[in-house]
């Protein structure tokens, strides 16, 4: 099963590089064509590429970006060895044409969701639609360490720029303790893709279907209730 991944650091964000350039354009995205789920997916990742732009962060690119595959583009479950991911860093994968993320969180990052339980919207993530009760919990996710979350804002599509790193920066309080931050209109989602309070975005990024198959092979795309 194939895996299209972007790895990114635990400093900055999505890259804005020509190398995120050169994979849009030769696609010749047609902004008034309706918008598939493939479509979807690649304006999220230039929405995210744009957003660094304009904040101006730098955000190294890892890894390579490798094409999708047609049964991928079907909607078939992805498969990711998590254990190739560093503490602190992500990475991106294309489920049903949106982008995943896989953040390897560090305790340094689990803590920080003590304190942002106080600022986000939508601490126990009791809203429908958006987690699943697997990942109704302080961390949002199936095992602490790995956040699996759609990398879609929930207000109007545009793809978050993470922000890892507890630095603070243009469009983020002086208080950031890293997470996710939506250029398009400003709204912050902490390190659990929570949404904080009186954001644009109404909701938590949304969890996606997915389960471990052992200890590092984690399936995006399939769960208890959801069987590709
Ligand atoms: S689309 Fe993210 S804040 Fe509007």
């Amino acid at each position: 099963m194939s895996q299209d991944s972007l790895v990114m650091d635990g400093n900055n964000g999505v890259d804005g590089s020509a190398d995120t350039e050169q994979e849009v354009n030769p696609l010749g995205l047609n902004r008034n064509a309706p918008m598939s789920p493939e479509r979807r997916f690649w304006v999220g990742t230039a929405c995210a590429a744009g957003g660094v732009i304009g904040v101006g962060a730098a955000v190294p690119l890892v890894a390579s970006f490798a094409p999708s595959g047609r049964a991928q583009a079907a909607g078939a479950p992805v498969e990711v060895d998590v254990s190739t991911i560093p503490v602190g860093e992500m990475r991106t994968v294309e489920w049903r044409g949106k982008p995943v993320w896989i953040l390897h969180r560090s305790p340094e990052m689990l803590a920080t969701l003590e304190t942002t339980n106080d600022e986000v919207a939508d601490p126990n993530s009791e809203r429908p639609g958006y987690t699943p009760p697997y990942a109704q919990n302080p961390w949002r996710s199936r095992k602490p360490e790995f956040l699996v979350t759609v990398g879609i804002c929930t207000h109007l599509g545009c793809s978050p720029t993470p922000q890892l790193a507890a630095t603070p920066g243009p469009g983020l309080p002086a208080d950031w303790e890293g997470g996710f931050f939506c250029p398009c209109h400003g709204s912050t989602f902490d390190l659990a893709g929570r949404v904080f309070a009186n954001k644009p975005a109404p909701d938590n990024l949304e969890v996606p279907p997915y389960q471990f198959l052992s200890d590092t092979r984690l399936i995006v795309g399939v769960d208890e209730d959801n069987q590709a």
